[in-house]
């Protein structure tokens, strides 16, 4: 269980809560959904499998997992493009993770929740964010954090928190979601998340699909990888996968019921971006009995699971650093959390001072965003998916998962083969080439 748990706590964080809602809406509802699905479904827990394999198989980081199956070969830059995914992602994750720490400071204050009318409290998180010290001091604060645990090492302390998280944030979620679904012109909403009008799919729009079903799982980059290699013999690998997938599914799923029926309750635009979640939850909030309490839970969890999820990024950037590198722990995380944390000031200051650099037309936040999850990280499960399916083998699969009497027999293994050795790598093969003409 324990296992389960910190898998899950990587997982399930902000890409379920704050991401998922913000690139539904910003691509048009139902049909992104759909395509989600089908991407996390057929691509993703194919790959998850894959990397819960070779880490618990090989007990290494990304880079040593690759080295030690296939030594001296191209395949180990898989493994050097997780640690380098695992760097960008976390810089910007930071960012949005220091704004849920500020979150936390303001429910407790109340100031989130002082606002009777729904378009103020988007304007509140506006001017927050726009803020450049008060952002860099709740980004710093959250960096800060995840050295402190992954000074310790994961282990321990890390599948407490999620025993408790997990449970607790579903419950949250399915009490908002009832009062979401219970507001005046709640329907209007649940038809935009519900109803696929294709459309508005195109080959990029597939790819954010894509990019997030990874982004979401934690795959594409390693920290899988290094998760497996916690992981004893006894576990069985499948069902912790089918355990982790549905898991994260169900809690991003339950967030598009909590935020889109009260987005068009409230007469906002579901396409305003990145702030959200951060715009329309308040109001909810404040339309419930005990509204100033429940904002508190909810945003500690928030913070919570978005910690579970930055110390997963860091942890394989600095495993690489202590396996690989023969660096001590403590010089491993302090360089590497520090160094994140620099890299990731102008993300920080992307809705403020620099929201008019841009570079391609995006803020520097959102080319790194866009570097990692929609290349970094769909081109990693898709090298990863060639090298277990063709290179490294499906049988070495096989016997690694049926280690200690574990059953991987007829559907389940055939069809794993089938979408690892073909369905992954062509799914994601067509998507990049996609994005390109259409
Ligand atoms: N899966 C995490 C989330 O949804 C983010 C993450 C991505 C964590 C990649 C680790 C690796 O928030």
């Amino acid at each position: 269980m324990g296992f389960i748990l910190a898998a899950s706590g990587s997982a399930v964080g902000l890409g379920n809560v704050w991401k998922f809602p913000y690139i539904v809406g910003e691509n048009g509802g139902g049909a992104f959904v759909l395509i989600y699905l089908v991407c996390i479904f057929v691509i993703g827990t194919p790959v998850m499998l894959a990397e819960f394999t070779l880490g618990r198989k090989t007990n290494r980081n990304p880079v040593g997992a690759f080295e030690q199956l296939r030594p001296k070969s191209p395949w180990i830059g898989i493994g050097y493009m997780g640690v380098l995914g695992g760097f960008l992602i976390l810089s910007f994750y930071g960012v949005v993770g220091g704004w849920t720490f500020a979150y936390v400071v303001k429910s407790i204050t109340g100031s989130v929740l002082a606002f009777p009318h729904s378009k103020e409290p988007g304007e509140f998180f506006a001017s927050f964010i726009g803020n450049s010290w008060e952002v860099l001091f709740y980004h710093a604060l959250f960096m800060g954090t995840c050295i402190a645990i992954v000074l310790r090492g994961v282990h321990g302390g890390i599948e407490k928190a999620c025993n408790i998280l997990m449970p607790t944030l579903v419950i949250i979620l399915v009490l908002l979601m009832i009062r979401s679904l219970t507001l005046d012109g709640a329907m209007e909403g649940v038809a935009f998340y519900l109803t696929p009008d294709f459309s508005k799919i195109t080959g990029s729009v597939v790819l954010i699909a894509l990019g997030h079903a990874f982004f979401s799982l934690s795959l594409g980059m390693g920290a899988m990888i290094t998760y497996g290699s916690y992981l004893s013999e006894k576990e069985n690998l499948a069902s912790s996968t089918a355990y982790v997938v549905m898991l994260d599914t169900l809690i991003a799923l339950l967030v598009g019921m909590v935020i889109f029926p009260a987005v068009f309750a409230m007469g906002l635009e579901p396409a305003e971006g990145p702030g959200l979640v951060f715009s329309v939850l308040p109001t909810v909030f404040a339309s419930i009995p005990l509204g100033h309490g429940v904002a508190v839970i909810f945003f500690v969890l928030l913070a919570i699971a978005a910690v579970t999820s930055g110390i997963s990024l860091l942890e394989v950037v600095v495993a690489y650093f202590i396996d690989q590198r023969g660096w001590q722990r403590k010089r491993a995380v302090l360089i590497a959390g520090l160094t994140t944390f620099a890299f990731g000031i102008p993300s920080g200051l992307s809705f403020g001072v620099m929201a008019d650099v841009k570079f391609l037309g995006m803020t520097f936040f959102d080319n790194i965003d866009s570097i990692a999850s929609h290349y970094l990280l769909p081109l990693g499960g898709m090298l990863t998916a060639i090298f277990v399916g063709w290179v490294w083998g499906t049988k070495n699969v096989h016997i690694e998962i049926e280690k200690h009497n574990n059953k991987f027999g007829f559907p389940w293994a055939q069809s794993w083969d089938f979408l690892i050795r073909y369905i992954t790598p062509v799914a994601v093969g067509i998507v990049f080439i996609a994005t390109v003409f259409y």
